[in-house]
C-alpha cells in the first residue's frame, strides 16, 4: 500500500517547519511530505532536514501553484494550513492582503476540485477570535474579534466550516519553543525575553494581558494525533478546538518564569498596563482559553508554561 500524503501549507514558517520535522521524525516515515513556500525558495537546511519532501511555490492570494501540486504530488490525505499574515499589526496596515491570505478560499476551492475521497483540512486559527473580556473562553463562546487579524481568522473559520465536510480548526494561543532549523525572521517570545532580561536593564512587561501559551511540540502532537485519527479511522470530523497550554499567564508572569529558570534578578521586570503602549492595533485583554475539549477528545495534556520555558531554553543551549 502506498504512503499517505501530507501537505503543509506555509511550511517555511515557524509552526510549519516544526510540523514538517515532526512528521519526518515519525518512525518508518509513514507519510509522503510536501510543503508550500511563498516569498523565497525554501532554504537548503530545511530541504536537507526534511529529506525526500517536495516543495511547491504557492500564493494563497491568487491560488497560483496548486495545479502543480495536483500534477506532481496528487491529492493529499491531509492538509495542514499554517500560512497566514500572522502579525496583527501587519493585518491592520493592509487589511485586504490579510483577508486574501488568512481566509484560505483558493486552498478550499482547490480541495473541492478533487472528486471522491476526502482530504482532512487542519487549519490554524487563533485565540484572537475572542473579545478578551473574560477568562477561559470555551469554543462555543461567541467570537468577537477586536482587530483585523482576529476578524480575518473568524471569516476563515466560517468559510471552512460552511464549505468543508472534514476539518479541524485549531484556535492557537501564542506558540513558543525553540528556533526552527532555518531561523524565522520574527522574534520568538521566550528567546526575546531571555535576551532582554540577560542584560539586566529595566524592561516593561504587561501585567494585564492574559494568554495560555502553547509549547510548539504540543501543537505538533495535536496535529499528528488528528492526522493519525483520520488516516486510521477514516471518520470525517468537523472540529473546533482551543489549542492552548494549561496556564493562564500575563507577560509579567512569562518573564518571571524565564528569569526564574535562568536565575536572573526579577527586579528588572517592570509591570505596566497594556493600555500604556500604542502598538498600532487593538489587543484583547484576557483571551485565556478552556482546553477541556482538547484534552477530552485527543487525550493530550499540554506542557505547563514553566516546563515549556525549561524545554525551550535547554533546547536553545544545544
Ligand atoms: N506564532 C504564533 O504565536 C501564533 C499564535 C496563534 C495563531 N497562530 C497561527 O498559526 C499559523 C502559523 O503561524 P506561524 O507563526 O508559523 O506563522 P509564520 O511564521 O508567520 O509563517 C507564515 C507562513 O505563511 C506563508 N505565507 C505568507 N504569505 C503567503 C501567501 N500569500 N501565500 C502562501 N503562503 C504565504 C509564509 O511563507 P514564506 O515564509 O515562504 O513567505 C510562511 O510559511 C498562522 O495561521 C497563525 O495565524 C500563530
Amino acid at each position: 500500500m502506498s504512503n499517505k500524503k501530507v501537505l503543509v501549507v506555509g511550511g517555511t514558517g515557524y509552526l510549519g517547519q516544526h510540523l514538517l520535522q515532526g512528521y519526518a521524525e515519525i518512525s518508518g516515515r509513514p507519510y509522503d511530505l510536501a510543503f508550500t513556500y511563498h516569498s523565497s525558495p525554501p532554504p537548503r537546511v530545511l530541504l536537507d532536514t526534511i529529506s525526500g519532501s517536495l516543495a511547491f511555490p504557492v500564493d494563497l492570494k491568487s491560488g497560483s501553484g496548486f495545479e502543480a501540486i495536483s500534477k506532481i504530488f496528487g491529492q493529499p490525505d491531509v492538509v495542514v494550513n499554517c500560512a497566514a499574515i500572522s502579525v496583527p499589526r501587519a493585518c491592520e496596515i493592509d487589511a485586504d492582503a490579510a483577508r486574501a491570505i488568512n481566509v484560505p478560499s483558493s486552498l478550499v476551492k482547490w480541495l473541492q476540485s478533487f472528486n471522491g475521497k476526502s482530504t482532512l483540512l487542519i487549519h490554524l486559527s487563533t485565540d484572537q477570535v475572542y473579545e478578551g473580556e473574560k477568562s477561559f473562553y470555551k469554543e462555543d463562546d461567541v467570537a468577537v474579534p477586536v482587530n483585523v487579524y482576529g476578524k480575518t481568522k473568524v471569516e476563515a473559520e466560517k468559510f471552512i466550516s460552511e464549505r468543508c465536510s472534514n476539518f479541524a480548526i485549531l484556535r492557537s494561543s501564542i506558540i513558543y519553543g525553540p528556533q526552527t532549523v532555518s531561523p524565522v525572521p520574527k522574534s520568538l517570545p521566550i528567546e526575546w525575553m531571555d535576551g532582554v532580561l540577560a542584560k539586566g536593564e529595566k524592561v516593561n512587561f504587561f501585567h494585564d494581558e492574559f494568554r495560555c501559551p502553547i509549547y510548539v511540540k504540543d501543537l505538533m502532537t495535536i496535529v499528528l494525533a488528528l492526522t493519525s485519527q483520520w488516516i486510521t479511522e477514516g471518520k470525517q470530523m468537523q472540529l473546533v478546538l482551543n489549542a492552548g497550554g494549561p496556564d493562564r499567564v500575563s507577560r509579567v508572569q512569562m518573564a518571571e518564569a524565564v528569569a526564574e529558570f535562568r536565575g536572573y534578578d526579577t527586579s528588572s521586570i517592570q509591570p505596566v498596563s497594556a493600555s500604556s503602549v500604542d502598538r498600532g492595533v487593538r489587543s484583547p485583554a484576557d483571551i485565556s482559553m478552556d482546553i477541556t475539549r482538547l484534552v477530552q477528545i485527543l487525550k493530550i495534556h499540554p506542557t505547563s508554561f514553566k516546563e515549556g520555558v525549561r524545554l525551550t531554553l535547554t533546547a536553545e543551549a544545544k
